[in-house]
């Protein structure tokens, strides 16, 4: 397969028309400006399901899933990025070009696809091992009986068993014509150092790791020997078609489940995993026993944000999914955790009761995570205030990692409770959370950037390749296929500084900011006097100036990023808007053509015939400058929330929806403004209150500072009136900002997003 060419892409993203796209999957009805139906990603009754034509975007408003075109068919359809353009080029019969493969791709290209096909002969021949061969019924099929496996599992997941003989497989492959090296690369056969090959999982039971989209990666190879010598397990390396980091053992058949339930279990093992869908509980995966990765939460977060975690009550296993559970969090998932009873695993468990026990022990044991933490952390703590401090960081930090500020607040009423703590004081130790992870989060953000560009030179035909020919997974953002205006975007954004101070939660204001940027960013930020024959002044200019100016930049490194792509974006903006007026003449053209025509059939007198000629050729000229104000005007918005990248495609949906509440607002007034009409008015404003709130910031630290300097020495006059003098001069700065703004400075609520 091929990578789809930026211009490709481009006209995918011009052609879809939102309302069509999703009629093919739901029956809208015309509601005032929008369509709406019922919602495809929950069940419902009475519709929320929301399309609006001219945005080009659709939002569930009760579960909130939703999005560009693109968006919709990779959610609905569960496709890759790369599967949903070429969905809809042929849906809009795009020719789709893609680009010519560099030797190196290519080279690629045929490793990758003779690797799946070492694997896919691998999978058949220990399938083959265990059913149709004395030893593999003797030894595998009886071990996977003794287990209380039964023949569905085994069916399922495709469970095998490799010959206990040096060289069986090695020769069996050979025969089928398979290459030394590929069985080498997939970890199939091992080398001596002597040189002798011989095969790796070798009476060994066979469990296949399969991704998404079925195609099978890797295997597991249990020991059936009581000694382990060699290892309990044997498993294949990582390679050009397997990390280890972005896979989940079980995802493949438990997809439809987790969707179905709109939730995910996570276990450890692969027993576990088949021991639990044995017992009907078949939206279970397991994370293989490495710590939990990035890479396997946002896969999980594709198909659900709730998940309960599982694991045994060992000291070593509650460690581990405390910090699992910390980067569930993160991602934004809603977690759940489940204790077994002592001695339990979820294989034992499963095994050692019926169906509707284990739902039920399910449904009544699992708590959220602040339960879970305080209850095991607290326990036999009661008398050491020490030890209960430590475990009320250890909440704070679980707590400042979510995203949603509402679900934070929440959480932290729960915790305040639970923990006998004023919630002030932990809101306080949040915020201070927060800080310190967002400046850590942003050096290291950009020390990955650093990393992947490095690497990019050098893997980039691996990593094209990787996107292009694995459907059903998701490019990690690190490795999507960029176009070139995100490389840039990334490029831009490297040169931002991390903002001095963050204390004061400053992200209503930025988003606020960003929010105008995407929406508004190519529009003019006044409507151009009549004459004016000079380029227009747009809202993205007007922004850029007055961030410069003050050296502002976004502490929210998601907004920063997208920031920078936004202006990246502009610098292509020409070329586009020159192709799509070439498009939008021709459509001008067909539409004279037909009135044309339609007033030469029809009309009785040259005089009329020349009345309607005027008329059409307003009319003609109005549906062009439409059509070409309306691309111009969603420019931004448009290529962003079709953007390969993940967290700058759902961000700017997230950002574009909350029109929708404000509009709805808007309607509740007799007299109308829209936000686009006052703009002028509007985005200074949001600029000034952003201002205003770093300064604010800032001012709060400057009395700390004064106080910490007094308090340690009061006679340390030279500082004290520095620094008052400072403070001073902040204040006065503060109150001709709210001179500007207006008598109150107003916060936006974060509720008002919702
Ligand atoms: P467990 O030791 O709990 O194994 O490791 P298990 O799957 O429950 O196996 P049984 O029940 O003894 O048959 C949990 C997971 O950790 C990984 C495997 O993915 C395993 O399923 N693991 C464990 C390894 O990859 N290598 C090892 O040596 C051990
Ligand atoms: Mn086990």
């Amino acid at each position: 397969m091929y990578k789809i060419d930026n211009e490709t892409v481009q006209k995918i993203i011009d052609a879809a028309d939102i309302v069509e796209v999703v009629s093919d999957f739901v029956s809208l009805k015309r509601r005032g400006a929008n369509y709406i139906g019922l919602c495809p990603f929950h069940n419902e009754r009475t519709p929320s399901f929301s399309v609006s034509k001219a945005k080009g975007i659709c939002k569930c408003f009760s579960c909130g899933k939703g999005g560009s075109p693109i968006n919709f068919i990779m959610l609905h359809e569960q496709m890759t990025y790369q599967e949903a353009l070429r969905y809809l080029a042929k849906k809009y019969n795009i020719e789709i070009k893609e680009h010519e493969m560099t030797d190196k791709e290519r080279l690629a290209e045929t490793e990758r696809e003779s690797l799946f096909a070492v694997n896919e002969f691998a999978l058949l021949h220990f399938c083959h091992n265990l059913k149709e061969t004395t030893q593999g019924h003797d030894i595998g099929l009886a071990y996977f009986r003794e287990r209380g496996i039964n023949d569905a599992m085994i069916d399922k997941f495709k469970l095998g068993y490799a010959i206990d003989s040096r060289d069986e497989f090695l020769q069996t492959a050979r025969l089928k014509g398979y290459k030394d090296e590929n069985l080498l690369t997939t970890g199939l056969i091992g080398k001596t150092e002597r040189g002798d090959y011989y095969d790796r999982f070798r009476g060994r039971v066979i469990y296949p790791v399969f991704k998404v989209s079925g195609k099978v990666v890797a295997f597991g190879g249990r020991t059936l020997r009581t000694d382990k010598v060699g290892g309990k397990y044997v498993n294949s390396p990582e390679s050009l078609i397997y990390s280890k980091s972005n896979e989940l053992y079980g995802l493949y058949q438990a997809k439809p489940a987790i969707v179905k339930k709109n939730k995910c279990i996570l276990v450890e093992g692969y027993m576990d995993v088949i021991s639990m869908f044995q017992k009907g509980i078949e939206n279970v995966v397991a994370s293989s026993g490495t710590s939990l990765t990035d890479g396997q939460v946002r896969l999980i977060h594709r198909f659900t944000p709730n998940v309960t975690v599982i694991y045994d009550s060992d000291a070593a296993g509650i460690k581990a999914s405390l910090r699992g559970i910390d980067m569930l969090l993160a991602e934004g998932l809603d977690v759940k955790v489940l204790s077994l009873p002592d001695g339990d695993d979820p294989d034992s468990f499963a095994q050692s009761h019926t169906s509707t026990e284990v739902e039920e022990y399910i449904e009544q044991n699992e708590v959220d995570f602040i339960r879970f933490k305080t209850d095991i952390l607290l326990k036999g703590t009661e008398n050491d205030p020490i030890q209960r401090a430590k475990v009320i960081s250890d909440i704070v930090v679980s707590i400042s990692v979510i995203p949603d500020p509402i679900k934070r607040d929440i959480y932290i009423k729960e915790c305040s409770l639970r923990l006998n703590v004023d919630d002030r004081v932990l809101n306080g130790e949040v915020l201070k959370c927060i800080e310190k992870l967002r400046t850590e989060d942003y050096k290291k953000m950009l020390a990955e950037r650093a990393k992947n560009k490095a690497s990019e030179t050098e893997l980039i035909s691996d990593k094209k390749t990787t996107v292009t020919t694995q459907p059903g997974v998701q490019p990690t953002p690190g490795e999507s296929p960029k176009t070139d205006t995100v490389e840039s975007a990334y490029q831009v954004d490297s040169e931002l500084t991390t903002s001095e101070t963050t204390s004061v939660n400053l992200e209503p204001y930025e988003r606020q900011v960003i929010r105008y940027v995407l929406k508004y960013g190519m529009m003019p930020i006044e409507q151009p006097s009549d004459e004016a024959d000079e380029l227009p002044y747009r809202v993205i200019d007007f922004v850029n100036d007055e961030l410069a100016a003050d050296n502002i930049t976004f502490s929210n490194t998601k907004y920063g990023m997208l920031y920078s792509m936004a202006l990246a974006l502009t610098t292509g903006f020409e070329n586009d808007l020159e192709r799509f007026r070439e498009k939008a003449l021709d459509d001008r053209a067909r539409l004279w053509e037909e009135g044309e025509n339609e007033i030469v059939r029809t009309a009785t007198t040259s005089d009329e015939i020349d009345k309607r000629r005027k008329k059409l050729k307003e009319e003609c000229d109005t549906a062009y400058n439409d059509a070409v104000n309306q691309f111009t005007a969603n420019y931004l918005e448009r290529n962003l929330s079709s953007s390969p990248d993940d967290i700058a495609r759902n961000l700017t949906i997230d950002l574009i929806g909350d029109k929708y509440i404000l509009s709805k607002i808007h309607y509740r007034f007799t007299q109308i403004e829209e936000e686009k009409d006052i703009l002028y008015r509007l985005v200074p404003r949001s600029i000034h209150e952003l201002r205003n709130a770093i300064l604010h910031d800032r001012i709060l630290q400057l009395s700390d500072r004064l106080n910490n300097t007094y308090r340690k020495n009061p006679n340390d006059v030279e500082n004290i009136s520095a620094l008052m003098r400072e403070l001073m001069n902040m204040k006065q700065l503060e109150s001709k900002f709210a001179k500007i703004i207006g008598e109150r400075v107003v916060m936006p609520s974060p509720l008002r997003r919702r």
